[in-house]
């Protein structure tokens, strides 16, 4: 579908995705069934209280205008007293409860946490860690993935769940388990080395194939025989483990967990028709959300403020993990499962949400994407590990600050249905490879201090700050949508990717690709004849060695005057020595200092203008960067964004400079672009466009100052469909 959009801030035409049939079995799906409306409520754990106090629930739920709870996440020692025994009655009549109230409901299987009648009866299902140690059972989450005890009960509990509810009209979505591997990512017991193996068995065709993948030539490490394989039980302070052990363990400890993700879901499947989703925690570390995505009838993400990353730093990464999510969706709509009306329990040190904050929050997740904002949780906890978690109800009552601004939410969000559906297209993207993390950051390699995590929050947040937005792309993935792909770290690089970045730049893309990237292959070995092997004919660079800085030095940078009109300029982290460049490359800056005086830092390999993908968006030459150093903050915004607008992409609005402290995002389907616009800063922020503000159903003029902790989402017709 091809629009042309009008006004001022989006200057080309746009082809959206189409993702229809996903959307309309997942997302669109439960919309639908929520009347078009965007979700609106939180987890509902209404065993915590007499049953006295449930109509109480559903009445102030309904004057908050929520239209949906999950539940039951935790609810299996409830459901399941003893082997076999279901007791669904409370679960019945809360159900029913919701339903007469006309709220929606995302019913979970249960299978987060067995009881403790399960844990003592199968304690060869607890979870074993690294050093041996077995995991016992009163927190949550304990259970080993590939324990069949565990699987077989999970698998009880959810037939029993579905056979009952499947056909009740409250229920319109499956909630699979809950946030899958915050607790067990991986373990590393008898159970799961017989799991690891089997898993091996079908990635390597012998023993053979996995002794050359894991280079077990290297300190007498050769196995001769299956049953000698083990995980990676060695810790890292007593010796180094075989770094592609390591690699692998990773993937299968992913893998296990999704296995147990799919089988409870085509259980469910089997039953009901309804969306089923689990719920993701943005960059967590060891899931391969790419993977699981693939998995979901609806992407759902849950997301918490980190106190220690500041008011700005962890605002930011709010809308970094948004445009994640919206990625894992393919651009469609997704689902906030959770985030926090206020402090949440579980940092050393739980700050509350200023007034307007959690507004700005919410809202933030809709502009990227999201056609629901539920919370963490409900009415606030009495008892138990998370009662200092603040909810939509708090433990002080409805004569609240925080009630009243749920409720405002719940207004803020009914004015929103048009948005739902609507999509978002971006043309800058973010490679990245879960694989390529779990690389980077094994043990005993030249740095510890280059990581994934760093370099990529680093990038999008410059660019964030200058009023671009992201998307995130598997580095093997269709890249033909974007204008610009950026690479800060990609460690660990397939055949394919290599190729598939290399025929973007070659076709009139740009790309940017940080130092440390393209270093290994799949099996994590050097790829040989200079660095980065993966990227070297792509970049035009060949690099000898590495040198590493320490952590307080820092090294002088002569900048060219086509990059930057400061001709010095600071690295830190990182040098390396490229011996030799290709004639079409262009050397940006040079290190002035430390081992490698008068060598490239910057580098830019230019590329003939590739044939127009249609000829309304011409393209321009590709080019292709290379980062040698860690720049400073100043510089690097400066090559970022000049490298975006040499491709022809702008902030999302025309702002003569981005001030400090706003966001915006564009939101928009055939007929009608919404802008969200939201001013976490101190100062009122003039934005250019006309239309109508959803929130306040008033006329937006060109130019309406947006005063400081407001938000506006600008509804503005386009003309279309060409
Ligand atoms: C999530 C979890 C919820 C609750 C919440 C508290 O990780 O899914 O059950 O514990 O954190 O912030």
């Amino acid at each position: 579908m091809t629009v042309t959009p009008t006004g001022p801030g989006l200057r080309h035409t746009i082809t959206l995705p189409d993702r229809s049939e996903h959307y309309a079995r997942g997302m669109g799906a439960l919309t639908e069934r929520l009347g078009g409306r965007v979700a609106f409520g939180g987890d509902y754990n209404p065993e915590q209280w007499p049953e006295s106090v449930w109509p109480e629930d559903v009445a102030l739920m309904r004057q908050a205008g929520v239209n949906l709870v999950s539940l039951g996440i935790f609810s299996w020692a409830l459901l399941e007293p003893g082997p076999g025994q279901y007791e669904f009655g409370w679960l019945d009549r809360i159900i029913d409860l919701l339903h007469e109230g006309g709220i929606a409901v995302d019913l979970a299987n249960a299978s987060a946490t067995p009881p403790p009648w399960f844990s003592h009866r199968y304690p060869q299902s607890l979870l074993v860690d690294q050093n041996g140690g077995r995991r016992s059972y009163g927190g949550r989450q304990g259970f080993c993935p590939s324990s069949p005890e565990y699987r077989a009960a999970a698998a009880a509990l959810t037939r029993a769940i579905v056979d009952r509810y499947a056909s009740h009209p409250a229920v319109v979505m499956w909630h699979v388990h809950n946030e899958y591997g915050n607790h067990n990512w991986s373990c590393y017991c008898d159970i799961s080395a017989a799991a690891f193996r089997t898993w091996l068995q079908r990635r390597y065709a012998d023993l053979s194939e996995m002794n050359d993948a894991w280079g077990t030539t290297f300190w007498s490490q050769r196995y001769y025989d299956w049953p000698e394989v083990l995980p990676p039980r060695t810790p890292a302070y007593q010796t180094f483990a075989n770094p592609a052990q390591q690699l692998d363990f990773a993937r299968f400890s992913s893998d296990e967990l999704l296995d147990c993700y799919r089988a409870e879901a085509a259980l469910i499947r089997d039953r009901s028709p309804l969306p089923v989703t689990t719920n993701f925690m943005g960059f967590w570390k060891w899931m391969d959300y790419w993977r699981w995505s693939q998995e979901m009838d609806l992407v759902s993400n849950d997301h918490y403020r980190i106190a220690a990353m500041g008011s700005a730093g962890a605002t930011h990464d709010l809308a970094m993990v948004a445009d994640l999510t919206r990625s894992l969706a393919d651009d469609a709509p997704w689902l906030l499962m959770e985030h926090s009306t206020s402090a949440v329990n579980w940092q050393p040190r739980n700050p509350a949400k200023a007034a307007g904050q959690m507004r700005r929050d919410s809202l933030t997740h809709v502009g990227r994407g999201a056609d629901g904002a539920l919370f963490f949780q409900w009415r606030a906890s009495r008892a138990g590990a998370e009662k200092y978690h603040s909810a939509m109800l708090p433990h002080a009552g409805t004569g609240t600050q925080r009630w009243r601004e749920v409720c405002d939410l719940g207004t803020d969000l009914q004015s929103l249905s048009a948005v739902t559906g609507s999509r978002t297209k971006v043309d800058i993207a973010i490679a990245f490879d879960w694989h390529a993390w779990w690389g980077v950051e094994l043990d005993s390699h030249p740095s510890v201090a280059v990581d994934q995590m760093t370099a990529v929050r680093r990038w999008h947040r410059l660019l964030w700050e200058q009023g671009y937005t992201c998307d995130f792309v598997h580095p093997d993935r269709d890249l033909s949508a974007y204008r610009v792909v950026l690479v800060p770290g990609l460690y660990l690089c397939t055949d394919g990717a290599a190729a598939n970045l290399a025929a973007f730049a070659t076709g009139g893309g740009t790309v940017v690709v940080g130092y440390f990237s393209g270093i290994v292959d799949v099996d994590d070995h050097i790829r040989l004849g200079g660095y980065p092997g993966a990227f070297r004919d792509l970049l035009g660079v060949r690099s000898e060695e590495f040198s590493p800085l320490l952590a307080d030095e820092g090294v002088t940078l002569e900048v060219a005057s086509d990059l930057s009109a400061t001709p010095r300029a600071a690295g830190s982290t990182w040098t390396e020595l490229i011996g030799e460049v290709a004639p079409d490359v262009q050397v940006l800056a040079t290190f002035v200092d430390r081992v490698y005086p008068g060598r490239p830092a910057v580098t830019r390999m230019a590329f003939p203008a590739g044939p127009a993908a249609d000829s309304e968006s011409a393209r321009t030459a590709g080019a292709a960067w290379y980062l040698a150093t860690e720049l400073n903050s100043e510089l690097l915004t400066e090559l970022l964004t000049g490298a975006c607008e040499a491709a022809g992409v702008s902030p999302v609005i025309d702002l003569p400079t981005w001030p400090i402290g706003f966001d915006a995002m564009v939101r928009q389907d055939d007929r009608t672009r919404y802008l969200f616009a939201v001013n976490h800063g101190t100062a009122g922020v003039p934005i250019p466009c006309t239309g109508t503000d959803l929130l306040t159903g008033k006329a937006w003029a060109e130019g309406t100052v947006l005063p400081p902790g407001q938000v506006a989402v600008v509804s503005s017709p386009l003309i279309g469909p060409a």
